[in-house]
């Protein structure tokens, strides 16, 4: 199959040397074609182009596999490839988790494929693995480390010591960190993922915007001490429930125990579990984040789509967010009131009652420097 594909940075560049390196031909179904490149990349090959044309109306192109990021021009190009009748692998989880109810429905129409396994988790095959569960199951519940640039901060952190800003520029350094960091640190990256897990996992589309979210950008060695006194780790958790037609879900850092699934979990790994009812829960980790590994995943679609791998399509219902569920919270850094206070740790910190998310919203939003983390209950 001739493939088109858009973009030759961290991820395509992978993509391209999985392809055109293998030495084993057990890709050899795979074919690019040609390759869309930034105008400030130089164009090495004959293959490379800056005109979209050249592949969009490229008759012999049936797979277009676009790794640029961003939601713009992505979701045009991605867009106008499905109206050219051709395949889609993505590995963008901003563009589809924005624009996901549009493409999913105009690949339906048109009878072709988008498939976006490395835009959640990484080299995980976490989305390949939901729909074999769901040829059984339905997935009652899914929590998970979706992000490796945090998980490589905190893990830093936690392990050395070290300061957050300087190990957020090791991370970067490394090609893990999307082009702006604040989606990483912020939890977008990670509400992006949830989204697009709870389209998997529940056929729902969620509005990323809809999603709770708190990141990690003001956590500092006080936070990594209390964690540790109290025998737990911080990690930032993606989660997602649905239960009597009742969406949940949210993007916090949890304290977790040490010595649980995801208290280990190193580096740059990302690590996820779904529950169901007949397989109970399960966990699936690998690398998150990275060249190889996330063009690994890419690849796997490529494959599924070329060899014609039996792929369910998606039926999409557009749903609500209850923020009406608890959470017990350590606050740091804060105003928070009396009422809403179980536990005063020090002059800046204190562990609330169980709150609703809108009414931690309410509480910490607007307030710079405040640090906010799930107690499990
Ligand atoms: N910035 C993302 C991460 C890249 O750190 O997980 C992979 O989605």
């Amino acid at each position: 199959m001739q493939v088109g594909l858009l973009g030759h940075g961290v991820v395509g560049s992978g993509v391209r040397r999985i392809i055109d390196g293998m030495s084993n031909n057990k890709t050899a179904c795979l074919c690019i074609k040609r390759i869309l490149v930034k105008d400030e990349i130089e164009m090495v090959e004959e293959r490379m182009t800056r005109n979209i044309d050249d592949i969009i109306l490229d008759r012999d192109i049936q797979l277009v596999v676009e790794c640029m990021g961003g939601k713009e021009p992505a979701h045009t190009f991605v867009k106008r490839a499905l109206e050219n009748g051709k395949n889609v692998v993505t590995s963008n989880k901003k563009m589809l988790a924005s624009y996901g109810d549009e493409l999913f429905a105009l690949a339906h129409q048109k009878g072709v494929k988008l498939l976006y396994e490395a835009s959640v988790g990484g080299g995980i095959p976490w989305m390949a693995e939901l729909r074999r569960i769901r040829r059984i199951d339905e997935i009652e519940s899914f929590e998970g480390i979706f992000n490796g640039t945090t998980n490589y901060i905190l893990s830093r952190m936690e392990a050395e010591g070290c300061e957050f800003h300087e190990m957020l520029a090791q991370a970067q350094s490394l090609g893990y960190a999307e082009r702006d960091p604040s989606d990483d640190i912020d939890g977008y990256d990670v509400a992006y993922k949830t989204a697009l897990t709870c389209l998997a996992a529940f056929d729902c589309f969620v509005d990323p915007q809809d999603i709770p979210v708190s990141g990690i950008r003001n956590i500092t060695k006080k936070d990594m001490n209390y964690a540790n006194e109290h025998g737990f780790s911080i990690k930032l958790l993606g989660k997602g429930r649905k239960k009597d037609g009742i969406l949940q879900c949210s993007v916090m850092p949890c304290f977790v125990p040490k010595g649980g699934t995801f208290a280990s979990v190193p580096l740059n790994y990302n690590a996820i579990s779904s529950v169901s009812e007949t397989l109970g829960r399960a966990v699936f980790t690998g690398q998150g984040a990275g060249s190889l590994p996330t063009a690994h995943a890419v690849v796997q679609d490529m494959l599924d789509i070329a060899t014609g791998a039996d792929i369910a399509d998606h039926s999409i219902t557009p749903c609500c967010v209850d923020e009406s569920a608890e959470v017990t919270c350590y606050i740091r850094g804060g105003s928070i009131p009396f009422p809403y206070v179980a536990e005063t740790v020090d002059e800046d910190t204190v562990i609330t009652v169980p709150l609703s998310y809108a009414k931690l919203k309410e509480l910490t939003d607007n307030t710079r420097g405040v640090m906010v983390i799930e107690v499990k209950k």
